[in-house]
């Protein structure tokens, strides 16, 4: 890891940085508890343990003054009526930011505080979100062909808490309806954990 400064491009169509360090991808499995249609999910994971989404990182060292960056990719799909989306999570340092640009796709960012207030943002190419500090989020691509990817930079001494979103969900979801994606309340809200098997 260099300490002078550094360039690197994002080439379009596939917009994976040109270097990276880490690249994690996440499954259906890693979903479990956190989908709305339990039973749809029982039964794609039955199928196929699909890949919903990936991320490449490019490490720094997580101290206050470094920021990370990387790009996120949902990929299309839906889990009954609810479209794909990332683990989501609040900040382990609460008080932390995240810039998002959307390079690709449509879908939204579901956002909520600790304190109860919910926000859901558009994300599609060209659109820049702001995510203030103590707001947990989660990325939906809403797209039926093609990836959400968004380019995020964030304090590197962030950390991740998804044990919380993990537990309780978030206060709402983003499905697909008969006149498109629509943002819904939970109804399995803060009772995730409980109707786990
Ligand atoms: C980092 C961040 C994004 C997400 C990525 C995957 O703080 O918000 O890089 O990590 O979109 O989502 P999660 O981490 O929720 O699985
Ligand atoms: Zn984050």
């Amino acid at each position: 890891m260099t300490d002078l400064p550094f360039t690197f491009t994002l080439p379009m169509p596939e917009v994976i940085p040109s270097n990276y360090d880490n690249h994690i991808e996440r499954r259906l499995s890693d979903l479990r508890g956190q989908c709305l249609d339990q039973e749809a999910y029982a039964a794609m994971l039955a199928q196929e343990n699909s890949l919903v989404y990936e991320v490449y990182e490019i490490k720094r060292p997580e101290i206050a003054g470094e920021i990370l960056m990387g790009v996120s990719i949902v990929h299309p799909g839906k889990v009954g009526r609810e479209f794909y989306m990332t683990k989501g999570h609040f900040h382990t340092v609460i008080n932390t930011a995240e810039l998002y640009y959307c390079l690709r796709g449509e879908g939204f960012m579901v956002m909520e505080t600790p304190e109860g207030d919910t926000d859901v943002q558009p994300l599609s190419s060209g659109r820049v979100l702001y995510v203030p500090p103590r707001w947990a989020h989660r990325s939906v691509c809403t797209s039926r062909q093609e990836d959400l990817v968004t380019f995020f930079a964030y304090p590197a001494n962030a950390g991740h808490d998804y044990g919380t979103i993990e537990q309780l969900g978030f206060r709402k979801l983003v499905v697909d309806g008969s006149r498109g994606p629509e943002i819904i309340d939970n109804p399995r809200y803060q009772e995730q954990a409980a109707r786990e098997p």
